[in-house]
């Protein structure tokens, strides 16, 4: 594991967004796993710069998304698929194709599940997996709990991250109770993953995920076990590490 502290958020969107660029450009059919919530827009900006600059390409890129709550359609603001669109699909050459969310109107989660999971190995895995972090250590919608889950699947979201989350709805009420996300099976797969936190709020759940035991109390940790995981945090989120 490789821990890189910056000073601040601009530098860790710089460094996160270089990371995937320079994936990006060893590797034009890179297959990509992308995360939502407010830790990763700024790296999306910069990749859209880059690729206005004309030094990225994203016509062979494929991208598979964590997750999305349960029951929103796509058109609703607050969707994954929505903030997807907005920051990042819509400004690059992606094909729309190629772009992969979990479905959050799917009526079966579980066989939608491993259909998502199917697909993901259909595209040769994921080569790059970018993650941000709950405050309680989820990654994705993977909630604490008394056991890691491995396939994509539903999750009953806890009160912490309803009430961490509701900051982006108008009422805590209109948050969804439910979501979709990929399980710890895809996650792990990916031949690289980059984990990106800021800010106080986050500080012991990275400690928590670097030097904490691995327990599914808290997901993130189960990344120690993983071969090829950077974690880009500012100084704030690596307060509890001193
Ligand atoms: C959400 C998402 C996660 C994300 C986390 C942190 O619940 N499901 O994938 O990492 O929140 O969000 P933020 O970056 O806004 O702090």
């Amino acid at each position: 594991m490789k821990v890189i502290v910056v000073k601040n958020y601009e530098e860790l969107s710089q460094m996160a967004a270089d990371l995937v660029a320079q994936e990006m450009q060893a590797k034009d059919e890179i297959v990509l796993g992308l995360a939502t919530g407010s830790t990763p827009e700024g790296m999306y900006s910069i990749l859209v710069k880059m690729y206005q600059e004309g030094k990225l390409d994203f016509s062979k890129v494929k991208s598979f998304n964590l997750d999305d709550y349960l029951g929103l359609e796509e058109d609703n603001d607050q969707s994954y698929r929505y903030f997807m669109n907005k920051h990042l699909f819509s400004k690059v050459n992606i094909k729309r194709e190629n772009t992969f969310v979990p479905p959050a109107m799917t009526k079966d989660p579980e066989k939608s599940g491993l259909e998502y999971d199917q697909k993901i190995l259909e595209a040769g895995g994921i080569d790059l997996q970018i993650l941000g972090i709950g405050i309680n250590g989820h990654i994705g919608f993977n909630e604490p709990g008394p056991a890691f889950v491995g396939p994509t699947h539903k999750i009953d979201l806890s009160e912490e991250t309803i009430k961490a989350n509701s900051r982006f709805f108008e009422k805590i009420e209109d948050v969804p109770k439910q979501a979709i996300t990929m399980g710890m099976k895809s996650i792990l797969n990916a031949r690289k993953i980059i984990l990106i936190a800021n800010g106080q709020s986050k500080a012991d759940a990275i400690y928590k995920t670097i030097k904490g035991p691995i327990s599914p109390e808290v997901p993130s940790s189960i990344l120690q076990l993983h071969q090829n995981l950077t974690i880009i945090i500012d100084e704030e989120a690596a307060k509890k590490l001193e």
